[in-house]
């Protein structure tokens, strides 16, 4: 039987939400995917349904919080929903210039989550409980770009370590209202996203395997899912340098690839 009935994916029509979404459907699933692009999404909800389960599609940006509130509001009861959609151009100062692309940024990946996981929460509060007295998880996908300040992506590395102390910081009170909060941080994976860096990239991973480890970490309730483990813990001791030096280090690595096509 499906651990999952109805699960809410943002980020589906591509790389790592599109692995998610194939990986969890099934007969007796339903499944809601967000994204921009409809050829992308259609193909992924093709895949699900192939697999046997129901698929509802929303084309919807997720910097519009009044649609983002919509579709978490009309989806009915959600056992799973799993905030992905993201962007990773990087960005490599702050000059006037460059002020619309931070802000940009930081619209998709930390405002663009919270526009989903707010209203996500405020509804699974309102559901029963199951037979665990769990009303309902969420999944927040953050980044191991949030345990590093890095010069070449500094409004990325700042949006994701924002949603990720949010994310794990109100875990906490999350569950003692039946609502389990999941922090993901993944390294380096496989997608459109990271098909541009020119540089080597530590533990690269496919992601049909990251999202494995991903529902693995939700189903088992582990309020942060790092991995690989030690990519994560690389980037935990690089942290801990003295900023000074670990941006000395971390200027000469080159920035995260731009993506004009996400913004
Ligand atoms: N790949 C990695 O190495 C890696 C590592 C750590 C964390 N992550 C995070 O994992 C998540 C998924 O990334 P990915 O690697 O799978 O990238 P991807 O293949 O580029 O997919 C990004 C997804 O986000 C959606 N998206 C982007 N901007 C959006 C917007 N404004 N409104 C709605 N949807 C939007 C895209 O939808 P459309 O194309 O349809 O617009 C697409 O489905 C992101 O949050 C990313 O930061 C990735």
């Amino acid at each position: 039987m499906a651990a999952y009935k109805s699960v809410l994916i943002s980020g589906a029509s591509s790389g790592i939400g599109h692995a998610l979404a194939v990986a969890l459907a099934e007969p007796g699933v339903t499944l809601h995917l967000g994204g921009r692009d409809a050829a992308r999404l259609a193909a992924v909800a093709v895949s699900c349904r192939a697999k046997g389960a129901t698929v509802a599609e929303r084309l919807a940006d997720v910097r519009d919080a009044a649609a983002m509130a919509d579709w978490a509001g009309q989806a009915g009861r959600l056992d799973l929903v799993i905030a992905n959609a993201g962007a990773g151009a990087g960005i490599p100062d702050g000059t006037a210039e460059q002020a619309w692309q931070v802000r940009d940024l930081f619209a998709v990946n930390l405002d663009g989550a919270m526009n989903l996981m707010l209203p996500a929460y405020d509804a699974m509060r309102a559901q029963a409980p199951g037979p665990d007295g769990v009303r309902g998880r969420i999944a927040a996908v953050a980044s191991l770009a949030a345990f590093l300040p890095t010069p070449g992506a500094p409004t990325y590395c700042a949006a994701k370590a924002a949603l990720d102390a949010w994310t794990v910081a109100t875990a906490t009170p999350a569950r003692a209202q039946g609502v389990i909060l999941t922090s993901v941080c993944p390294g380096y994976i496989r997608t459109p996203m990271t098909a541009a860096n020119r540089f080597p990239m530590p533990g690269l991973m496919d992601a049909d395997r990251a999202a494995a480890i991903i529902l693995r970490g939700i189903a088992a309730g582990r309020v942060r899912v790092a991995f690989p483990w030690w990519v994560a813990a690389a980037a935990r001791f690089g942290g801990l340098l003295p900023p000074r030096l670990s941006g000395r280090i971390l200027s000469r690595a080159p920035g995260k690839a731009g993506l004009p096509e996400h913004r």
